[in-house]
């Protein structure tokens, strides 16, 4: 096998390894550790199946699996639970059974709807995450969240599933869009906040050279991938300390919805968002805005947005509508210092707006 680096998440209901290899050699034999599955269903869309599924069939037939494809639609909007009949359909026709494997191939959409799908058919079915954008590398196909959307909200159906393997495939990012890139950076970036020195004295000397090059993508994959994996092996659920892994996400999200899911990424609406989060950590809990300064030379390196012109009373009631809230109030992650985060800090209107007018000023 082509092993780059090998992660481990344990959790109540088990535990699983997350192996980040040069390409998809090894993965058959791996799918074979998993206890005998009957046959493997891989859920993927055209363009990725297009790319490498002759390589990945080709990969599992070296073990005499013959594997089945479901195709569905990629784009966020089909991330909905309005594709999954048609999915469990084309499942149950080729006699779907509890020892079926679903393996998604793809970026986190797919990843997190394969999740669900494995989550729901027969009361839930194994799965293996092959994530091939970067953001589903460093987050999404890790930590076992699946869910779909539903008309009025992103994410909205889901539920903790934890996958039986991740294999990461790095060749498969040759060929992933600049937009993506920054998409995946953005959450690398929000990891090594989290993280600390280390891990952010690295993005320090970032380039949008260098941060392709295979050795520094392991470190900040490698990095982010067990700092998730920690996290999510304390508190699977979310009841607590994981959500710490949300910095950026409150005003990042309501980004995405005042924006309808067009213009920006996840990861660039999170990357404002995190500009948002340390304005007002350095407000409330007095952070050295130096970090702040050091977080926006990282983004104008890597041509990622840090700001947003945005009517911050919008911004607010977009905010209202997060799911990760408690009744009314809002709830932010914060920082106290660079690898010190915060959760469950309710935060004041005001404090929110003067902090978006803050960031609409920065240079
Ligand atoms: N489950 C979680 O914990 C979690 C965490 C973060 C984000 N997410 C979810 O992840 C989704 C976003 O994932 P994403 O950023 O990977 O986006 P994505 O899955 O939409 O992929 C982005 C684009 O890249 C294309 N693509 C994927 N791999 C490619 C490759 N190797 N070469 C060329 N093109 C490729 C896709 O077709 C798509 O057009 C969102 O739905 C978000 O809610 C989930």
């Amino acid at each position: 096998m082509s092993l780059l680096a090998k992660n481990k998440v344990i959790t109540e209901t088990g535990e699983y390894e997350i192996l980040l290899t040069e390409n998809f050699s090894g993965l058959g034999l791996e799918l074979l550790k998993i206890e005998s599955f009957t046959k493997v269903f891989v859920i993927t869309e055209k363009k990725i199946a297009d790319l490498y599924y002759s390589e990945l069939e080709k990969e599992l037939n070296q073990v005499s699996i013959q594997p089945i494809p479901i195709f569905i639609k990629g784009k966020e909007k089909n991330k909905h639970i309005s594709q999954t009949y048609s999915v469990y359909n084309q499942l149950i026709q080729n006699q779907v059974d509890r020892k079926s494997l679903i393996l998604a191939l793809g970026g986190g959409v797919v990843g997190d709807f394969a999740g669900f799908i494995a989550a729901t058919i027969l009361r839930g079915i194994r799965y293996v995450q092959v994530p091939t954008t970067l953001l589903a590398c460093v987050d999404s196909s890790v930590g076992g969240k699946v869910a779909v959307n539903a008309d009025l909200g992103k994410n909205m159906i889901g539920c903790f599933y934890q996958p039986s393997l991740v294999f990461a495939p790095l060749h498969t990012l040759k060929t992933l869009p600049k937009k993506e890139w920054k998409c995946g950076f953005a959450e690398v970036l929000k990891h090594s906040l989290l993280a600390g020195e280390t891990f952010f004295n690295k993005l320090k000397n970032i380039t949008r050279v260098n941060c392709r090059k295979l050795e520094n993508l392991i470190f900040y994959i490698t990095e982010s991938v067990s700092l998730k994996s920690k996290i999510v092996s304390e508190d699977p659920k979310e009841n607590g300390k994981r959500a710490i892994l949300n910095l950026g996400h409150t005003m990042g999200h309501a980004i995405e919805s005042y924006l309808n899911y067009k213009r920006l990424t996840h990861g660039e609406a999170v990357s404002i968002g995190l500009v948002t989060a340390l304005i007002l950590s350095e407000n409330i809990l007095g952070l050295n805005p130096e970090l702040r300064e050091e977080v926006i030379w990282i983004m104008k390196n890597l041509s990622i947005p840090y700001k947003i012109k945005i009517d911050s009373k919008l911004a607010l009631e977009h905010m209202k509508y997060d799911k990760k809230n408690r009744g009314d109030s809002i709830q932010y992650v914060l920082l106290k210092a660079l690898g010190e985060a915060t959760y469950g800090n309710v935060v004041h209107e005001d404090e929110i707006m003067k902090a978006i007018e803050i960031q609409k000023q920065i240079k």
